[in-house]
């Protein structure tokens, strides 16, 4: 996700800009850039890296300005570099856009507007906003935007400023937040809260395919038919640095709630449920590697690898390649057996992590193709790689994965229907049955997210253990390491994953009355040695925190505290229980009075050996 600013009244507006996109970096911050009207002319600056680098641009420049709008970049699509950082423009230089959000058709959008004459300068599909609006401009700056957004597929939130219209800004929004701020003859357009508290507390939140044009003299709402649209003015009430997490008390907790939106994004424009075709950029590069692959070595280290292992289940069933999983730490000291017949997945959600960076490099030194998972464009495992899937969860700040976690286990699921097709191992008709309960997936998460309360509530009795034990099976088992690591990396508390049927050979001895059991329990072919399992810790006195599918009518008596999630296909399945393995390890964590979204010793990107 990117932040986007906007401000047209009486004051500069270009400290206005800088300091909202300040306020709004933890929403992306690979480059920066804005634009303003002074003496009728546009000015544009764009810079990449952190807004510190635009801020030297601007240095000693005094613009006197009104008017103007800014953008901050997660980039999703082209490089972070200047020429791809926003705000974008049309041919002519005249007009500009900043936009927050993924265009899925913008790749035609391009091919027909370029063959109607306009050129561009940047890989990004933001790009294709501004010369749509060009196309049908002619002196009606609003209706041009509301005739392309017409033609747009996909999700934005947009600033748009034009020469020829120097006293406003036009602001649009489908899929991605708009928020609008209502000062004393001076009005503010911004992604989010925080980029405006400082100036006024006052507010209208966009709707889906609104549109806002603010000028001095107000702001005025209509739909994407111009029908005008009445808006309540709301009062935030939020401390600045509250606004900043979304109201949320920590990043954590707000990246949790962002999983659905995550997942959605990172699937957005990759399949066609009419075909059941999946669309992955970039992997013709790899696609004859793919055919020819006898084994696929998925690396990664911690969550993602959770993830990995997790991966190794759908993509055996979905393409019937042997897959094998391997810490970053380890792969490249096993003198693993590589080659153009081995392909190699590296997992990464900072795309820095140095042990799966050394992995991937081994891996190329040997002679295999190396193909990534990755959250952050540009980083040095995607550029690395020979092809690259991004995850679309937008930056991920609390130093626990949990939004990077369920985007990489969607587009695992992604990869495997893709090379599953390609490999003549799954049909259309089987590709559109399993599309389909990808696409009801981020509702299923936010269902599961509604049992939030019911886990706090819990962890009121379990903060104060001093040992937890995670138990799951088959796809679930990477679940019960992952519920472990969350709770140990930010409660402190110790906790092990094992496979449920391994309890016998050793961890058994630990269960007593004071030793928390979480189990997994989805009803699935596992379901009746998982029964099992329970009843072996139950008559050990443990205690059991079982995880079921939500139409189970026999496992409630059985346990202590039961919570459910929905059913979906087991391929999917760990995609809804890691919001509970979430939840359960953040309430414990606030309990105990941890820094939730920076961990002792822990740090977001681990880029040393
Ligand atoms: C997960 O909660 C941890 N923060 C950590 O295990 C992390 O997953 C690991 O360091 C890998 O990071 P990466 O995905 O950026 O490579």
């Amino acid at each position: 996700m990117c932040g986007i600013v906007g401000y047209v009244g009486k004051q500069k507006v270009v400290p206005i800009l800088v300091d909202g996109l300040k306020r709004l970096e933890y929403r992306g911050y690979d480059s920066a850039g804005l634009a303003l009207l002074q003496d009728g002319e546009m000015v544009i600056y764009r810079s990449v890296g952190k807004i510190k680098e635009l801020e030297n641009l601007l240095w000693g420049k005094d613009h006197s300005g009104h008017i103007g709008v800014g953008h901050t970049r997660w980039a999703t699509h082209g490089r972070p570099t200047e020429e791809n950082a926003h705000p974008h423009t049309d041919c002519s230089g005249s007009l500009v856009v900043v936009h927050n959000g993924i265009i899925e058709t913008y790749l035609p959008l391009k091919e027909k507007l370029r063959q109607e004459g306009h050129h561009f300068k940047s890989d990004t599909d933001t790009e294709v906003i501004a010369h749509l609006i060009e196309k049908y401009l002619e002196g009606d700056l609003e209706g041009a935007v509301r005739r392309a957004l017409q033609e747009v597929v996909g999700a934005y939130a947009i600033g748009v400023l034009w020469k020829g219209d120097p006293q406003r800004i036009v602001g649009a929004r489908c899929g991605s937040p708009l928020v609008v701020g209502l000062g004393q003859g001076e009005f503010f357009l911004a992604s989010d809260i925080p980029a405006i508290l400082n100036h006024t507390r006052n507010v209208l939140f966009l709707d889906e395919e609104e549109m806002a044009v603010l000028s001095p003299e107000g702001v005025h709402v209509t739909n994407l038919q111009g029908e005008p649209v009445a808006k309540e003015v709301q009062k935030v009430l939020w401390s600045p640095i509250l606004a900043e997490k979304g109201g949320y008390k920590h990043f954590m907790l707000k990246e949790i709630y962002e999983q659905p939106r995550g997942v959605r994004d990172t699937i957005r424009g990759r399949f066609s449920e009419e075909t059941g075709r999946i669309y992955l950029e970039g992997m013709e590069a790899v696609e004859e590697d793919l055919r020819r692959a006898r084994r696929i070595y998925i690396v990664a280290c911690g969550t993602s690898w959770h993830a990995a292992l997790v991966g190794k289940f759908i993509l055996e069933e979905c393409s019937r390649i042997p897959v094998e999983v391997d810490y970053g730490s380890e792969f490249r000291y096993r003198d693993p057996l590589l080659g153009e017949e081995a392909l190699v997945l590296v997992i990464s959600q900072s795309g820095e992590t140095m042990d799966s960076l050394a992995a991937l490099r081994e891996s190329k030194r040997r002679g295999s193709k190396v193909l990534s998972i990755c959250n952050v464009v540009g980083s040095s495992i995607s550029r690395e790689s020979h092809a690259v899937i991004y995850t679309h969860a937008g930056p991920e700040i609390g130093v626990a994965s949990t939004k990077a976690f369920t985007s990489q286990l969607a587009a695992l699921y992604l990869f495997s229907l893709y090379l599953g097709q390609l490999r003549g191992q799954i049909s259309p008709d089987k590709a559109r049955a399993m599309l389909q309960d990808l696409v009801r997936a981020p509702q299923l998460l936010e269902q599961v997210l509604r049992q939030d309360e019911e886990l706090d509530r819990l962890s009121h009795l379990f903060y104060t253990k001093g040992d937890f034990l995670y138990l799951g099976r088959g796809i679930n088992y990477p679940l019960a390491l992952e519920g472990a690591l969350k709770l140990k990396e930010i409660s402190y508390i110790h906790a092990e994953g094992y496979p449920a049927g391994e309890m016998k050979h050793g961890p058994i001895a630990l269960i007593d009355e004071d030793m928390p059991v979480v189990v997994l329990a989805p009803k699935d072919k596992f379901y009746e040695k998982i029964l099992g399992n329970i009843q072996e810790v139950k008559a050990r006195d443990g205690i059991v925190i079982a995880f079921a599918s939500e139409d189970d009518e026999e496992i409630a008596d059985r346990v202590d505290h039961l919570f459910t999630i929905p059913k979906t296909s087991h391929l999917l399945t760990p995609l809804l229980l890691a919001i509970p393995m979430q939840l359960l390890a953040y309430y414990i964590a606030v309990r105990k009075g941890c820094d939730v979204d920076q961990p002792r010793n822990l740090a977001k990107s681990v880029t040393v050996e």
